[in-house]
């Protein structure tokens, strides 16, 4: 992982997320399981690998190289269980048609709400994957104001004021995660093989923030499930830890029993 990080963190054009199954690490803290979780209506399965690439880029040409190296570089350690291959939408937009990622994290909501701030894991942040497939057929035989209510906003992002407590955003803030708060969330939307969907990744302080976001939106313990969860379904999900920078680069380091 620290060849994978040192080569491709060098690349200019390209961002890149590595995270680790936190079990790996040496002493990794006891966690109640995140994954798989359920509600009345849905479910978050675990898919969880023991790594997590998340790479960005701003050619294909350079996608596709940094995607061969992760490859080559970790063939001997691990396999490829899942790969999916997205791209943004227009200005921004989810595959429904809804304008997403609109109100973008400040620097210091980053600091403050995605990374561990004390203690063995400084400077690290949990990282929530979770790959949804979405019904496009059944979203869209929705009529455009009924879309509209089960998201919570218009498609160009404007607030429903009359919107229903089951609205996607409603129940996202349900939880305090509202406005960048708990977690700094990124959507990306990918096609494969005829299947439409959101490979959702964000990142948090503490993963205990995602098992009330979770809950809040499967409608556990008597609340109100998301609307949005009737539309899209999760098929695979992990949590992991993405250390700090200087884990990879610190060959002295005894965190460097996770590389
Ligand atoms: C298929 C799955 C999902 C879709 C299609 C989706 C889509 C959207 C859209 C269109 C918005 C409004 C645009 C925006 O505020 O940027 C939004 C907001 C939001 N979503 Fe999701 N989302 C999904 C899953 C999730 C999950 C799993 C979580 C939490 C674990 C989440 C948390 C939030 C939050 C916190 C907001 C912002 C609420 C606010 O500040 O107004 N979403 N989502």
């Amino acid at each position: 992982m620290s060849a994978v990080h040192a080569e491709l963190s060098a690349a200019e054009g390209l961002h890149l997320v590595l995270g680790l199954q936190h079990t790996l690490l040496p002493n990794a803290p006891t966690l109640s399981a995140l994954l798989p979780r359920e509600g009345p209506t849905a479910r978050f399965p675990s898919t969880q690998s023991h790594v997590l690439v998340q790479v960005s880029a701003e050619g294909r040409e350079l996608l596709l190289w940094s995607l061969r190296r992760i490859l080559s570089l970790s063939k001997a350690v691990l396999y490829l269980e899942e790969e999916v291959l997205g791209g943004r939408i227009g200005e921004g937009r989810d595959a429904f048609g809804f304008r997403d990622g609109l109100v973008l994290p400040t620097r210091e909501q980053v600091l403050r709400n995605a990374v561990v701030p004390s203690g063995p894991l400084a400077g690290a942040s949990w990282l929530l994957y979770l790959r949804f497939q979405k019904d496009l057929e059944r979203f869209g035989h929705l009529k455009p104001r009924a879309q509209e209510y089960v998201v919570g906003r218009t498609r160009d992002g404007e607030l429903v004021a009359d919107a229903p407590a089951e609205a996607h955003i409603h129940r996202a803030r349900a939880s305090g995660a509202g406005e960048n708060q708990l977690l700094i969330r990124r959507g990306f939307p990918f096609r494969h093989s005829g299947e439409e969907g959101l490979a959702f990744v964000s990142a948090s302080a503490d993963p205990d923030y995602y098992q009330r976001s979770l809950d809040a939106l499967l409608g556990a313990g008597g609340q109100t499930p998301d609307a949005m969860l009737r539309y899209a379904r999760a098929v695979s999900g992990g949590l992991y830890l993405a250390p700090p920078r200087d884990w990879f680069h610190s060959p002295s380091s005894p965190r460097e029993a996770t590389s």
